[in-house]
């Protein structure tokens, strides 16, 4: 299973002093010593963390490939088409979100992520679509010529995170006032949900990612599924990497998905 590491928290922290450390490209050689697969930055339109000139010198200078996360819309599909990342993975964006909240609907905006994809195929990158795991999506997404799907983790993610915590310990998780029991069985049909997801995924030809909130705790089960080829982890690997090291941090993270 491939490991792709977003490094957009590393620019967060360089943003909040709005000066020019930590860089986010001195992060790529460590990338590649700790056995890191990829190297994935999200180029959001408010450019809150990852700037234009940080992806230019990342796609010029990674000798790992680029996953550039970006939204559909056409001006920012066109920076892409220029910066010529390896892959570009098609998120929905919110200006009032922390984070990418959901998957992309791909059956709502099926015509404006076909011209993304035309855009992007013809400038030689390979395409990703961020979808829930949702068969209707994922049938939908066959259709549209993407070579990949990653499947949003963030559901289980915070599942798995109410049920491990203590109650008010993560205010903003939505499952964390579900009696515990009826939390375990959601937890349960979600990790299926996901399993049936690759399933007809790799049924349709599509290559299977997963990512979003998988951290130290909760990764195994997702490594057990069979097909999901890679995963896309940042917060939880940059937060450790303050206390641990960056190099360490992922380490142990490889050692986990390898086990
Ligand atoms: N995959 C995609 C498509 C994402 O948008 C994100 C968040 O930027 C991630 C993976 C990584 O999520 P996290 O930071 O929660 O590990």
């Amino acid at each position: 299973m491939k490991l792709g590491i977003n490094i957009d928290h590393i620019a967060t922290l360089r943003n909040a002093r709005k000066i020019n450390e930590p860089d986010p490209l001195m992060a790529l050689h460590i990338l590649k010593e700790a056995g890191a697969d990829q190297v994935t930055i999200h180029l959001r339109e408010d450019r809150r963390h990852i700037t234009d000139f940080d992806a230019k010198r990342i796609c010029e200078n990674s000798f790992l490939p680029v996953n550039m996360e970006c939204s559909i819309n056409p001006e920012i599909i066109d920076i892409i088409c220029t910066l010529k990342p390896h892959r570009a993975t098609l998120v929905p964006e919110k200006r009032e979100e922390v984070t990418t909240e959901g998957g992309l609907d791909v059956i709502k905006f099926e015509k404006e992520i076909k011209n993304a994809i035309d855009k992007l195929h013809a400038n030689d990158i390979e395409v990703s679509l961020f979808i829930d795991p949702d068969f209707e999506q994922i049938k939908k997404s066959a259709e549209t010529g993407a070579e990949m799907i990653e499947l949003h983790t963030g559901k289980y993610a915070n599942m798995h995170l109410a049920l491990n915590t203590n109650i008010n310990h993560t205010p903003f998780n939505v499952f964390e006032n579900m009696d515990r029991k009826t939390l375990k069985k959601e937890l349960e049909l979600e990790l299926k949900l996901l399993k049936d997801a690759t399933i007809l995924g790799n049924e349709l030809e599509l290559e299977v990612a997963a990512g979003h909130g998988l951290n130290y705790q909760n990764v195994k089960p997702i490594t057990d599924i069979k097909g999901i080829v890679e995963l896309n982890i940042g917060h939880s690997i940059i937060a450790n990497s303050v206390f641990l090291g960056l190099k360490q941090a992922i380490i142990q993270m490889r050692e986990l998905i390898n086990e």
